[in-house]
């Protein structure tokens, strides 16, 4: 049966509240979500990332059958300038298959040849069946065609799948090929051997899976970019963190270094202690958005580093830099030049360049983040200033995202909010780790914030810890951050994503190693409130008798006419909430519910990441109804109407 009763209006909410935050740390991007499967590919690691790193890390010299010859790192005539380093393989003897009695020496297996051999992020991972792009460029020096044997090795040397390429180009050629593994690995790797005498100069070795995320080329790993893609997040920020300001003028994150072809970027140290290839450049980032519907959040630097530049990370260094003010004429340039690539027609300079990639239609790039996490000193006000003048005197349609630092409150975090309010912007990006105590005695925080001021984009919180408490203490958060989603426009958990044996941080949404993953409590909260979203919010539907244990929020979604409920118990004990619909029409009684709940300490991890899942169920709502709140729960339950 239909209850009629009379509607009274809601809040009108911000249309864009949950989104995510992408950052590449704990090899989120590079071994992570970016799916090329050689690491080092341009052989551009060096110390600078990590001291015990080189040209060659991740490979082998290979010479089989009594073969030999030399391998050099050189620099003269690389494909690019920003890509200096590349592999010169000098093949001096290529030796014969022995027979008889010696041809089960280890050393007489095999095919004859010197190579190379790329060990991957942690090994590869091959499916039978599965076909993969191999790519590399080479350069023929010694005058004469060589003969390669590209191939997929197993355990033990087995071969998975091989193939011949001629290298016979005097100039820097792109060779490619496709293999199809003929049985899955979870230890390979990719030996490139030359089989034949000669000399050459060999870079960008690359191998993709075919199956990348909506199939692109240098694309994303499927599994992991469909977790992301199943959240539905309003947007995307990117891509970072303080990878963005890096920890010193030489680190920043610049964007026109991460666009074009990727043998072209420019690879620099990451500040979290290992390499970042770039090819998850500013173009990749725009198409993932848009591919799952997000708007595109980029986040630029303020032209200073980070306060900690110089020194370990968090361990104090020389402090703060900043660009020279006679390069800010240039660098504010360089911001404005996003914009136009980003959005301007395909004949405009830099969108063609986007156009050039494939991409001729405008990726309507909306918000920009300008710093983060930044010390307020006066050389970044000044410079923060400049940039942010300068955007919005030419696109006075971006909306700027000013920063407030690392903290809750605060010095830098007052500053932050102070040239913020003087430049009029649309928006403020907070962050805050804290206990998950903090949290539920920080219910109110929005409550009092001023609706005449800047908007809040909250782009980096979590309660510390990936326990199932972490998660509901979050969610409890998360019903507010819907009341005050008039104020708070945007908000986002962080970090991402971790790797396993490559962590840096270790509370994070989705924890993976090469092969599987394994989902927190953290991210199935983020999916139901992100999954379970609407426009309006509407007060005192969902009583919680003021238990403090208890929140709640009610939205309705006017595109779909749904109405939702979120009931969060921070508890130990089953509780009461009373529910009352009135204030709706025509809602249907058969709902859709789905609860998160379970033990306070529980937790997922790789060998067991099923522990704690949200279920679904059916439920009959009425005009006035009792929900009893499991203990330690989260539950959505969503109400359709007619
Ligand atoms: O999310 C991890 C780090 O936390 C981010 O890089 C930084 O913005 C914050 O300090």
């Amino acid at each position: 049966y239909i209850i009629n009763v009379n509607a009274q209006q809601g809040k009108k909410i911000s249309p864009y509240l949950f989104g995510l935050f992408f950052e590449d740390i704990n090899y989120a991007a590079d071994g992570g979500l970016y799916a090329e499967m050689v690491q080092n590919r341009s052989f551009e690691y060096a110390p600078a990332d990590t001291p015990q790193w080189h040209s060659l890390t991740s490979w082998e010299y290979v010479k089989q059958v009594f073969s030999y010859g030399s391998l050099n790192i050189e620099t003269n005539n690389p494909i690019h300038l920003n890509n200096p380093h590349y592999v010169v393989l000098d093949i001096q003897h290529v030796g014969k298959h022995a027979t008889g009695e010696y041809s089960d020496i280890p050393e007489n297996k095999g095919t004859p040849g010197v190579g190379i051999k790329n060990l991957g992020y942690d090994a590869m991972i091959v499916k039978a069946g599965e076909h993969y792009d191999f790519s590399m460029f080479a350069r023929q020096i010694s005058g004469k065609p060589m003969s390669f044997v590209v191939s997929l090795q197993g355990t033990d040397g087995k071969i998975l799948v091989e193939d011949k390429i001629i290298i016979d180009s005097k100039d820097w050629k792109k060779y490619t090929t496709t293999l199809t593994a003929s049985e899955n690995s979870d230890s390979a790797s990719l030996l490139v051997l030359g089989t034949s005498k000669g000399k050459l100069a060999i870079d960008v070795v690359s191998l993709f899976p075919q199956n990348t995320f909506k199939n692109r080329k240098n694309g994303l790993r499927a599994d992991l970019a469909q977790l992301l893609a199943d959240m539905k997040p309003a947007f995307v920020r990117f891509p970072g963190g303080c990878l963005v300001h890096g920890d010193g003028t030489n680190n920043m994150y610049r964007w026109k270094h991460t666009v074009g072809p990727i043998e072209q970027r420019v690879e620099q140290k990451n500040l979290w202690g290992y390499h970042q290839t770039m090819g998850l450049g500013y173009f990749e980032y725009f198409q993932f958005c848009e591919d799952i519907g997000a708007k595109p959040v980029p986040v630029l630097p303020a032209a200073v580093s980070c306060q900690n530049s110089g020194g370990t990370w968090r361990i104090g260094g020389t402090g703060q830099q900043a660009l020279p003010m006679e390069d800010m004429e240039a660098y504010i340039q360089e911001v404005l030049d996003l914009v136009e690539w980003a959005n301007g027609s395909a004949t405009s300079k830099w969108g063609s360049i986007r156009a050039a990639t494939g991409h001729p239609e405008a990726f309507n790039l909306e918000f920009i983040g300008i710093g983060n996490e930044d010390k307020i000193t006066p050389e970044f006000q000044e410079r923060f200033n400049m940039i942010t003048q300068a955007v919005k005197a030419k696109y006075p349609e971006i909306q700027l995202i000013g920063t407030s630092g690392p903290f809750s409150d605060g010095e830098d975090f007052e500053k932050g909010w102070a040239i913020a309010n003087k430049n009029n912007l649309p928006l403020v990006d907070e962050h805050y780790y804290k206990q998950p105590e903090w949290f539920l005695s920080n219910l109110n925080r929005y409550d009092s914030y001023d609706r005449k001021k800047p908007g809040v984009y909250l782009g980096e919180y979590a309660s510390w810890g990936n326990k199932l408490k972490n998660a509901i203490a979050e969610a409890a958060y998360m019903t507010t951050l819907e009341r005050n989603a008039d104020i708070v426009k945007m908000a986002s958990y962080a970090p991402l994503f971790a790797k396993k044996n490559h962590t840096q941080w270790t509370t994070d949404m989705i924890f993976f190693d090469n092969k599987e993953y394994s989902l927190t409590p953290n991210y199935h909260v983020q999916k139901m409130f992100s999954t379970n979203y609407g426009d309006t919010y509407y007060k005192n539907i969902i009583s919680t008798e003021k238990d403090t244990t208890l929140s709640a929020s009610c939205l309705k979604d006017n595109k779909t006419g749904d109405i939702i409920l979120k009931m969060v118990n921070t508890g130990v004990e089953s509780k009461n909430m009373k529910v009352n619909l009135s204030k709706f029409k025509n809602f249907i009684p058969d709902a859709e519910q789905i609860t998160l709940t379970g033990d306070a300490e529980a937790e997922n991890t790789l060998e067991n990441p099923t522990h704690i899942v949200p279920k679904n169920s059916n439920t009959k709502v009425s005009k006035s109804f009792d929900y009893i709140a499991p203990p330690m729960s989260l539950t959505v339950i969503r109400i359709k109407t007619k």
